[in-house]
């Protein structure tokens, strides 16, 4: 594999060889070895189109703890802002040396572009592009499930077999949504999804999944080990011409997890949000920053996941194991 682009490219074996690499990665973290020196003389580039706070840094800080240069770019403030086109702006990229490009675009399919255009040469990763795939987001929540739910330490070599999840909220404008899907699918675990009839995407039918509209109904009936709680993306909805449906008081109603619902939760239960959160819409504060949240975790293990992903595309062989994986590992 020379690019991450999106979760439906990886193995099973790919995959688990991504999540121990980044449970080394962090060990060194933890040893307080704050600075590896795999990926001097590199060159990673933070190509962001769309904003980002989470992602962004923390490609940021992985590369640098991996001791490459880095060069963030945003779409504010460059060129892109006088008409300058994809192609031109990486053509510059390439021009200056990139051996990654990290890329987060408005219009899904732009980093499968920049990778296959033949513009530049570097290894490209996906941190987001439309409503279509956040692979290193799908990882990093991976991780963190593997880390509380399979029994103990980091869960190295283990797949996510058996544990349930329920995804919640905007399915239709969530990327988080359909890399989660994949990857848990890939990785064993049974998915939920549970949304209002209006933020469901057309052709949900073919996707590895059930889908509910009853929040209530699934916590009681499946009793999920993670609750997956998606924002609410109202830039989305009103750059596409729609308007807010159902409204934000019938929405936090019907799918909010607040305090009654958090009490349903079985006691092993782990709450996620990608981030940002609309608090107070699709997530209250009790909830939000209840013992069983671990959304500030996932924050810091998005490092870990992202060190792992620069490593093995620059220095390393994400698919060592694909071959043991292809023959039923
Ligand atoms: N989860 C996530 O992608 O957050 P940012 O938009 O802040 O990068």
């Amino acid at each position: 594999m020379r690019h991450l682009l999106s979760t439906a490219d990886l193995t099973r074996g790919e995959a688990i060889r991504i999540l121990d690499t980044a449970a080394q990665m962090a060990a060194t973290q933890s040893r307080e070895i704050k600075k590896l020196p795999t990926l001097r003389g590199r060159t990673v580039v933070n190509l962001f189109f769309e904003d980002s706070t989470r992602t962004r840094i923390s490609f940021e800080t992985a590369a640098k703890r991996l001791s490459a240069d880095v060069i963030n770019f945003s779409a504010k403030g460059s060129s892109v802002s006088k008409g300058e086109s994809l192609k031109d702006t990486a053509l510059t990229l390439q021009a200056m040396g990139a051996d990654a490009v990290v890329i987060r675009h408005q219009a899904s399919g732009a980093p499968h572009t920049l990778a296959h255009a033949g513009w530049v040469d570097s290894a490209v990763v996906n941190a987001g592009d439309g409503m279509h795939q956040h692979p290193t987001q799908a990882l990093l929540d991976a991780y963190t499930m593997r880390r509380h739910l399979t029994g103990g330490g980091t869960g190295e070599g283990q797949d996510l077999a058996g544990v349930r999840v329920a995804i919640v909220g905007d399915v239709l404008h969530s990327r988080v949504a359909r890399s989660n899907v994949q990857l848990l699918h890939t990785l064993g675990a049974h998915v939920t999804l549970v949304a209002p009839p209006t933020l469901v995407p057309v052709g949900v039918e073919a996707w590895p999944c059930e889908v509910s509209f009853h929040l209530d109904e699934v916590l009681v009936d499946q009793r999920p080990d993670a609750v997956m709680m998606l924002r609410v993306q109202r830039e989305r909805m009103s750059s596409a011409g729609g308007g807010f449906f159902p409204s934000p008081l019938e929405y936090t109603r019907g799918y909010g997890l607040d305090a009654r619902r958090l009490g349903m939760l079985s006691e092993r239960a782990i709450v996620m949000h990608p981030g940002p959160m609309n608090r107070g819409l699709e997530i209250s504060a009790e909830a939000a920053d209840s013992p069983r949240a671990v959304i500030v975790e996932q924050v810091a293990n998005g490092v870990a996941v992202r060190m792992a992903v620069l490593y093995l595309l620059l220095a390393g062989d994400v698919t060592q194991d694909s071959q043991q994986d292809k023959a039923g590992q």
